[in-house]
């Protein structure tokens, strides 16, 4: 049985937060609070967006505390704040890690818990969190239209997921004018991430007729458009695509899910101290590769959203269902992401900790392919 459902009303277009404040006054919002990071708020963003608020008198306050790989002690600060400005609204503003604290936030200030009681798929919470508005200043989470967050746990150093209807956004604005100019490792980083979000949804077993024209559609996005976008991030029209190509990839994962490129990431990212776009991106072709032995075909579907000349080049299906990997291997480094942690100087801590993690992890059960601890110690060294 298929089913769909999908809450966000998603705002896309160049321009398009000037609805903001329109959209504050029909959700019933009279003082939002906007939880985002120093960057954002150094690089004018914030200014981009409180312009329109000023415009019509509304009040706001700002939470620029956020720091990469979100802690848990920073959602819960943004909630003491929410809570002591009396806010009636979060608005999350930037990459997913801003976005992640938002949805974090909006359920601690509602709600005197322990979040990390509260993980998994499906939580639901004693109190309802306050509503939430999305403002994607990356192209690569989704989290913006995703009902799930990642929050680190610094005392116990692994990363909380959690997943639930409630904390899915009242609206997301995906607007290029808040994208364009962003350094192009981020633009390549955030890439790889949705390009994963893109892929793993596609063939996850859970995935439906619906998340996979999504998913397809992604990936044909991102094809289209990414490396110009990495070459020159001042292009607002591929900003607007690569935001687009998120959204998309972003609702696929919400309903299909992921598997074991994320499965893998989040402890590589913890123990290698890397972004998770990067953990991502070097992942991605191996999984694949474990990936691949379980369903050609599926991978051969991919080939007209990639290339419409695999077919032509390689008519031989199991070849150019392997040449669909290769592509996406080329993309990877045409955006100039390394293949190996070497490349960039990084080490593992504790690999066996990683392999632990993503064994034990809800993501590789819903892999195409679970793998076993062997698997993933050879896919972990061909990332070294
Ligand atoms: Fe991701």
């Amino acid at each position: 049985m298929a089913v769909f459902h999908f809450p966000v009303k998603i705002v896309s277009a160049p321009g398009c937060l000037k609805e903001l404040p329109e959209e504050l006054n029909r959700l019933g919002a009279h003082r939002p609070l906007i939880v985002t990071d120093p960057g954002i708020t150094k690089a004018g963003i914030v200014d981009r967006v409180t312009r329109h608020l000023k415009d019509k008198d509304l009040p706001f306050n700002v939470f620029d505390g956020v720091e990469p790989d979100p802690k848990l002690k920073n959602a819960v600060e943004a909630a003491n704040a929410a809570k002591k400005g009396d806010h009636d609204l979060i608005i999350g503003l930037g990459g997913g890690s801003s976005i992640d604290t938002a949805k974090a936030s909006a359920i601690l200030t509602t709600n005197d818990i322990n979040l990390e009681d509260f993980q998994g798929p499906r939580a639901s919470y004693p109190g309802p969190p306050l509503p939430l508005v999305t403002i994607p200043t990356t192209a690569g989470t989704g989290s913006e239209v995703s009902s799930a967050a990642v929050i680190v746990n610094e005392e116990k150093k692994y990363k909380m997921f959690f997943k639930s209807p409630e904390i899915f956004s009242k609206v997301a604005f995906l607007d290029a004018d808040v994208l364009v100019g962003v350094p192009s490792q981020i633009a390549a980083e955030t890439g790889a991430d949705t390009l994963s979000h893109a892929l793993e949804s596609f063939f996850n077993p859970n995935g439906t007729f619906i998340t996979e024209k999504l998913s397809f559609g992604s990936i044909e996005l991102i094809f289209l458009n990414l490396r110009a976008f990495v070459a020159n991030t001042a292009d607002s029209r591929r900003a607007q695509n690569m935001l687009n190509a998120s959204c998309l990839a972003g609702i696929a994962m919400t309903t299909a899910g992921l598997g074991l490129v994320h499965a893998l990431a989040h402890p590589i990212g913890v123990r290698g101290r890397i972004g998770h776009g990067l953990a991502c991106a070097l992942l991605l072709p191996h999984v694949l590769h474990f990936n691949w032995p379980v369903d050609p075909d599926r991978f051969l579907k991919l080939a007209s959203a990639i290339d419409w000349t695999i077919r032509v080049r390689y008519p031989s299906a199991r070849q150019a269902s392997l040449e669909v990997i290769n592509e996406i291997k080329d993309i990877l480094s045409d955006i100039g992401l390394p293949r190996k942690l070497s490349e960039i100087g990084v080490s593992l801590d504790d690999p066996d900790t990683v392999i632990d993690e993503a064994y034990g992890s809800f993501l590789n059960q819903v892999n195409p392919r679970p793998a076993s601890r062997k698997d993933l110690e050879k896919i972990v060294s061909e990332i070294i």
